[in-house]
């Protein structure tokens, strides 16, 4: 994968192209170079000069030679001029190195960020050919533009990916520009290193979710030396995962040059506690950590919780990488920044927001990983489908007999595709306070329910959100707000995936009783996250208790 990591911005002048590319570069943590600010720099004179000078074809000849240098870097996000895509040579060339992406803009938005300038300071101020065109004495700007534009869209059009940019902002735009990386980069990193799959925007930076098959004891270090790390890493598993997964990534530490240290906690909910947590606190304090050092948390959701609420507190914060291992982790728990213990009275209850500097997920740990964990993961994988994503939807139905038997390719894509969703609604609602972080709760009111009821023993979580998303489909088909064909579709994805739609065992009256309880009841009525289409879930407040209580006492067998 590394020797495609590359993309470059192509398109039509006043796309902003140099502003997005600087953006996309910041975003995967990427150089960036700007092809005409290269040429200029190469010839040493402007643009308008190496015109007059040497003609068109002069700065085509500088541009092949400059594109050629740029296309053997790696790691690089390259904003290339009008022109470059519509010659042959150069535009095999990226087509071969990296991923195309064309930006797009209507003629109107052109003319109207040319003449302002409005996308990017100085945006494409090196671009040729247009900006002339636009001076020129004779005829109607905005025509040349249409005509030049209509020109060249046979060779915009051979990119791998095109971003219509009218309307969006500089921030938008790089958004999608990543999101394409996303598409193309996971479809390929099963057989290569892990490739950004998402990258998470918050108020305190941005950070990427890296997803591969494989690349654990290859690239982990390196990653992490890449960020510019001069610490030491203090790497925190537990009793399953350390072998093979914590010594993995020990090596891959150390042959980064990064010093380093391993606890291991025992697995399971119960080593979420401040216990635990205050036996690492001593830890870290007799090795002198500081404030430079990291903690790699490598395990299933409870080690990331819990090593990302010790990073989160130890001198008031530390650097925290996840290292996701469990298929909940994966597609859940190690993106968003949320870290807890859990206290005896209940669960996640002592906690604090904490963003790591990077997600690396290795896909091809799931071969380890206990069947039950496997089917329980796969209930938060389909919800994302459900709830906000329809074409991951139609992945889970087409390709669910590969996800079963973790074929590497498809896997890895469809792991890349949750961190993806789970990634941009955190960047949407990092604190849970416009309520779209709120969808991520559909089945997870009954869910939580029956959860407390059963006194966390009989159901886990996973299995708990299944039964719940039953409910809700339910229920949203009651109220007519859920189509009767989605709740069918969703019933028969949980079947194959093995998971429940009922439950046993516990009374209904229990489950109603705790499921008043959850935190997630707002004074007094419950806010029900229900599907409206494949995709789209919404949160309705109107929902009457009797309907309620009619489909939990329905759910039970
Ligand atoms: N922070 C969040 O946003 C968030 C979201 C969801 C869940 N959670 C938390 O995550 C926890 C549940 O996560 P979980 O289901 O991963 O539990 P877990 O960490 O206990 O892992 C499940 C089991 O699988 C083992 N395991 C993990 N990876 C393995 C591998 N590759 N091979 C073999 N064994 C492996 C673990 O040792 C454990 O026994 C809960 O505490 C929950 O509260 C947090
Ligand atoms: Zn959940």
């Amino acid at each position: 994968m590394t020797e495609h990591a590359r993309i470059f911005l192509v398109g039509f002048s006043g796309t902003g192209k140099s502003a997005v590319g600087r953006r996309v570069a910041a975003l995967l943590g990427w150089a960036f170079a700007d092809a005409d600010e290269l040429i200029v720099e190469r010839a040493a004179k402007p643009v308008e000069q190496i015109f007059a000078d040497a003609g068109e074809d002069g700065f085509r000849a500088l541009e092949r030679e400059a594109m050629a240098s740029l296309a053997a870097r790696t790691r690089v996000v390259v904003s290339t001029g009008g022109g470059a895509m519509v010659q042959d040579e150069v535009r095999s060339r990226m087509l071969d190195a990296g991923l195309v992406v064309a930006l797009d803009a209507r003629p109107e938005s052109v003319y109207a960020r040319l003449t302002s300038l409005t996308l990017g300071e100085g945006a494409e101020s090196a671009e040729v050919m247009v900006r002339p065109l636009l001076d020129a004495a004779s005829g109607d700007p905005l025509e040349r533009i249409e005509s030049l534009k209509r020109e060249r869209q046979w060779a915009y059009a051979l990119a791998h990916w095109t971003v219509p940019t009218d309307g969006l902002s500089v921030e938008q735009a790089a958004h999608e520009v990543v999101r394409a990386w996303a598409r193309f980069g996971a479809a390929r990193a099963w057989d290569g290193d892990p490739a950004v799959a998402a990258t998470v925007t918050v108020e305190s930076g941005a950070y990427p979710v890296f997803v591969g098959w494989g690349g654990l004891e290859q690239d982990l270090g390196r990653r992490l030396a890449e960020t510019g790390f001069a610490g030491r890493a203090y790497v925190i598993s537990d009793s399953n995962v350390t072998h093979p997964y914590g010594r993995a990534v020990q090596r891959s530490l150390h042959k980064a040059g990064i010093e380093m240290g391993l606890f291991t906690v025992e697995a399971g909910e119960k080593s979420k506690s401040l216990a635990t947590a205050t036996a690492i606190y001593e830890w870290l304090a007799e090795r002198r950590v500081e404030r430079a050092d990291a903690i790699v948390a490598v395990g299933g959701g409870v080690v990331g919780d819990l090593a990302g609420f010790v990073a989160a507190t130890f001198l008031r914060g530390i650097t925290l990488v996840q290292v996701p291992t469990s298929l909940t982790a994966m597609v859940d728990s190690s993106i968003g920044g949320k870290t807890a213990v859990d206290l005896p009275v209940a669960k996640n209850l002592v906690g604090a927001f904490h963003h790591p500097s990077f997600v690396f997920t290795d896909v091809s740990a799931l071969a380890t990983l206990p069947a039950r964990a496997l089917t329980e993961g796969w209930a938060e994988a389909l919800k994302h489908g459900l709830a906000l994503d329809a074409g991951l939807l139609d992945s889970y139905e087409s390709s669910a007999e590969a996800l079963l038997a973790l074929d590497p390719e498809i896997t890895t894509e469809v792991i890349a595709r949750n961190a993806a969703v789970k990634a941009r609604v955190v960047t949407e609602d990092e604190r849970e306070t416009s309520g779209h972080r709120m969808l991520l709760n559909y089945g997870h009111t009954i869910g939580h329910g029956l959860e407390a009821a059963a006194g966390y023993e009989r159901y886990l979580h996973g299995e708990a959100v299944a039964i719940g998303m039953t409910g809700a489909a339910r229920l949203g088909v009651l109220r007519g707000v859920t189509p009767p064909e989605l709740a069918e579709r969703q019933a028969a994805l949980l079947d194959r995936f093995g998971l429940p739609s009922s439950y046993a065992g516990v009374a209904p009256e229990a489950v109603l009783e705790a499921m008043t309880h959850d935190k997630k009841a707002a004074a007094g009525a419950l806010r029900w996250v229900l599907l409206e289409a494949a995709g789209r879930a919404a949160v309705h407040r109107d929902v009457p208790s009797a309907d309620v209580e009619r489909i939990v006492r329905e759910l039970a067998e």
